[in-house]
């Protein structure tokens, strides 16, 4: 990983292998073009027209700069249109182009710098942030690892070297950080992270930035009523786990902001097995518990403000001579019972176990954060999450923060008459409706299990994973950590309390 240096040079004084300036759309000169076009004797744009090129995103050219300036190589990089470029645009461009720098040993940039509107602190971020997301490689399980190393120094050009910006990097690296551990537990094999491994991770995390943590074992989860956990993990040779991890940051006795995250180690389905095709993927269905586990040690390492508990519920669905059946019905912690129709819609039945354990916290705010339904890929797509919630606050809250970070996501509705769809001629509730609006009815089941606690559900089936994009390859996304990171942050500095309604 590069040292990221903020540097108050400018493009034509830094030296470094690579020289990274922004194109607006036009193509228009960004931050740096101009001065270096001047000191080369060159028109840069027309070289970059003369390309067929216009300086919208994803486009760049390479420029040699035979000695005159300090800098070997400037690498141009379109940045779309002017009026649009924010810090999102930047952490985006940033994020491709961390793909072109494996042979250089040094990389200047100015693409901070290519943010209208944005403070330098947030242009500064946006820059390492895409960088680091843009050149995450998992090859863990590759015989031949990369031999490029890449740039062992990053120079953020034209920033005001001050406490404020180097504590943007610095809060950029930590964030990345977690999200690329996110990404490596998503990532990592089912059988090589089936539940008892979670734990361990979690009890190693704690353990290293100092939390809390308490793992349930099955004896303990029998003891504690977790029928939708123990339901779900019965299948399996690797009995479940909850963990529960607690950072104090906040004042004591603070209500704590309780993060929930569906941690299925692998859904075959169950005996309601899935095809082929739809297994094939189905590692990412510990999203969120990677996810809200990598959001912790980001807390912790920035030192929020806030007291933060983390719930994991931890089981792998498979199918087997102990199963669980379609028809069977299952008993939930705080009582309420299930009756299990499908038991492919294993999510917000141990989901639903965790919710309760939540409400016992007197939480200020649950966010949970779950692969829970292909339907909410059907509406929305692969890159937008979709957001349920009981508190408008809340919900404008998450949003917000998702918003703030370029992680997509969108309200859906708990549409109240869909309730029905889930009555049980048996139980409290049956876990599947009706085929259409499959992410309300799941949003809805979870509901039960929160009562008036202030909640927002997260729903991340489609981008927990992609076939690769500006900010990574094919494979885990690390979403919703940035999100959940930066709302816990926004609270830190203002409580709900304080805040209008
Ligand atoms: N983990 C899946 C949802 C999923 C689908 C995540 C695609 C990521 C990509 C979940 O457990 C599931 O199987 N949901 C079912 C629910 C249905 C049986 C009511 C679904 O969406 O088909
Ligand atoms: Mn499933
Ligand atoms: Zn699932």
């Amino acid at each position: 990983m590069p040292t990221f240096t903020p540097s108050t040079l400018s493009a034509k004084e830094a030296k470094a292998d690579l020289l990274v300036l922004p194109v607006y759309e036009g193509p228009e000169a960004g931050p740096g073009v101009k001065e270096v076009g001047k000191a080369l004797s060159a028109d840069l744009l027309a070289a970059f027209t003369d390309n067929g090129l216009k300086g919208e995103m994803g486009e760049s050219l390479t420029v040699p700069t035979l000695g005159r300036i300090p800098s070997h190589t400037v690498l141009l990089v379109g940045v779309g249109k002017k009026s649009e470029a924010n810090a999102g645009v930047v952490r985006r461009a940033s994020g491709r182009t961390a793909g072109k720098f494996s042979k250089y040993g040094t990389v200047a940039t100015t693409l901070g710098l290519a943010a209208r509107g944005a403070s330098t602190e947030d242009a500064a971020r946006a820059v390492v942030e895409g960088t680091l997301l843009g050149s995450y490689r998992f090859d863990r399980y590759k015989t031949e690892k990369d031999k490029d190393e890449g740039p062992k120094e990053v120079l953020v050009l034209g920033h005001s070297v001050d406490r404020k910006v180097e504590r943007g990097v610095q809060a950029a690296v930590v964030v990345a950080g977690a999200v690329a551990w996110a990404r490596d537990l998503v990532n990592t094999p089912s059988a090589d992270a089936v539940p008892e491994i979670m734990a361990d991770h979690a009890k190693a995390l704690a353990k290293e930035v100092g939390l809390k943590v308490k793992v349930w074992t099955p004896a303990e989860l029998e003891k504690g009523h977790f029928g939708g956990v123990l339901g779900v993990g019965k299948g399996s040779a690797h009995p479940p786990r909850v963990v529960e991890l607690a950072y104090q940051g906040g004042r004591a006795g603070a209500a704590p902001i309780v993060l929930v995250g569906k941690g299925i180690t692998f859904d075959s389905g169950g005996l309601s097995i899935k095809d082929a095709k739809n297994m094939e993927t189905m590692k990412m269905d510990k999203g969120g518990a990677s996810a809200m586990l990598a959001s912790m040690r980001a807390i912790a390492e920035l030192e929020v403000k806030a007291n933060v508990v983390a719930i994991l519920p931890l089981a792998e669905n498979m199918p087997s001579g102990s199963a669980q059946r379609p028809g069977d019905v299952i008993k939930h912690r705080n009582g309420k019972t299930s009756e299990v129709l499908n038991t492919d819609a294993e999510g917000r039945l141990i989901l639903a176990d965790a919710l309760s354990l939540a409400v016992e916290k007197k939480p200020a705010a649950i966010i949970d954060a779950a692969t829970l339904t292909g339907a909410c890929v059907v509406a929305l797509g692969e890159d937008v999450s979709g957001a349920f919630g009981n508190d408008r606050a809340l919900v404008r809250e998450v949003l917000a923060a998702g918003d703030a970070v370029g992680e997509p996501c969108w309200e859906l509705p708990l549409f109240k008459d869909y309730r029905r769809q889930l009555d049980s001629p048996v139980a409290d509730i049956k876990n599947i409706g009706k085929p259409y609006g499959g992410a309300i009815t799941a949003a809805l089941f979870l509901k039960e299990f929160v009562g008036d606690t202030p909640w927002v559900h997260i729903d991340i089936a489609g981008p927990a994973w992609t076939d690769g994009n500006d900010l990574g390859p094919k494979g885990a996304t690390g979403v919703p950590v940035r999100t959940v990171v930066r709302f816990v942050q926004d609270r830190a500095v203002r409580p709900a309390r304080s805040r209008p309604r």
